[in-house]
């Protein structure tokens, strides 16, 4: 079975109610895919070789990614150099009120992977919304149909 991962982080829920969603997604009765979530903290090197794709969730923090996340970053970056070229990815963010320089930050250093960006960021500006809701959780379909079927 192919392997769906989820990294994210959230100090306030926020992040987290959208990764929620974006499991559901994943988890969609039609679709056969091993998904795995994981707090940024807790994930690492092992977790991106295990899986097929992978999907990053944070809140923007100071203009940036957080912390936690730029720390799942800079343990795995190395170790995994060469390994898991063109691995499909995919972003969620919670932001206050911008959530460009979390975007940013995340492609750039997803490109050194380098990873493949295969479906638009879904950015989430003030309070998480049922729109939002959805949009996370059609991501997290994409996702987990595209991986199955290989057309990534
Ligand atoms: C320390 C800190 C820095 C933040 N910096 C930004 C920022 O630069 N831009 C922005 O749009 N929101 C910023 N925010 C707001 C958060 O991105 C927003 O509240 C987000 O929904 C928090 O997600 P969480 O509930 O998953 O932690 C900041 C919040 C905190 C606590």
């Amino acid at each position: 079975m192919k392997k769906l991962l989820i990294v994210y982080h959230s100090k306030n829920g926020s992040t987290g109610k959208m990764a929620g969603a974006v499991l559901r997604g994943a988890r969609h009765p039609d679709i056969q895919v091993d998904v795995r979530l994981k707090l940024a903290r807790e994930a690492g090197a092992d977790d991106l070789l295990w899986c097929d794709g992978v999907i990053l969730g944070t809140p923007e923090n100071f203009g940036y990614m957080s912390g936690a996340m730029k720390d799942f970053f800079d343990r795995t970056y190395y170790p995994l150099e060469g390994k898991i070229e063109g691995l499909p990815y995919a972003i969620f963010i919670s932001a206050g009120n911008d959530g460009r320089g979390a975007l940013s930050s995340i492609h750039r250093i997803a490109k050194g992977y380098p990873l493949k960006e295969v479906h638009e960021p879904v950015i989430s500006r003030g309070e998480v919304g049922d729109g939002t809701l959805a949009e996370c959780e059609e991501l997290g379909m994409f996702l987990a149909a595209g991986i199955e079927s290989g057309v990534f």
